[in-house]
């Protein structure tokens, strides 16, 4: 069993505290989802052929519940303590550099990502057995991930992300409010555990 974290949130310039705190409640929801999935997945496995089709319906949910809880795990952090900017040097910055030449392209990929029509979340991994970054789209939240690899920055683009403060159409606006108030220094960090 799960236990929902609490994130410790400030002023986020341009998502407002409503949106913070419904998001957070969704988040919640996820945690109690997984719980409860897996409560009843234990239960029907005492007599799985009189439960197959739901067996089998649960085990498909169960990964999207896991997948909207880790990655709010993800998400929430990235503002705690207020934002910084991308680093100017050292091993994260290098890496970006190598890859990308300018931080600024690796933040125009990210959010061209994020752009993508459909729920889901555009994400930053490392994979540190190619020693690489890698960028992707996890359409809802537990397909198209790259197996394995550590999630170094997790951006929600699901409707409620931003529709109670911009509107339908106001990703865009939203994805500009995320990235101004990032804090890098959580990415960095992230970046060196994902050496091991
Ligand atoms: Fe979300």
């Amino acid at each position: 069993m799960y236990e929902a974290k609490k994130f410790d949130l400030p002023e986020v310039d341009g998502i407002s505290k409503k949106t913070m705190d419904e998001h957070i409640g969704l988040y919640e929801g996820y945690v109690k989802n997984f719980n409860a999935i897996s409560s009843l997945l234990a239960e029907y496995a005492k007599d799985s052929e009189k439960h197959a089709h739901a067996l089998s319906e649960l085990i498909r949910r169960r990964s999207f519940e896991f997948g909207g809880m880790r990655l709010h795990e993800l998400y929430f952090p990235q503002f705690e303590g207020g934002s910084s900017p991308i680093p100017t040097s050292g091993p994260f910055y290098d890496a970006i550099i190598q890859e990308y030449h300018k931080p600024e392209w690796l933040i125009e990929m990210i959010k061209a990502i994020a752009k993508m029509r459909g729920p889901g979340w555009a994400l930053l991994y490392w994979d540190p057995v190619g020693k690489q970054f890698l960028t992707g789209f996890s359409g809802e939240q537990h397909l198209g991930h790259f197996v394995t690899l550590p999630i170094i920055l997790a951006l929600d683009v699901w409707e409620h992300a931003f529709i109670l403060d911009y509107g339908a159409q106001g990703k865009g606006k939203y994805i500009d409010a995320f990235f101004k108030n990032l804090n890098w220094s959580i990415i960095e960090k992230r970046f060196e555990e994902a050496q091991r």
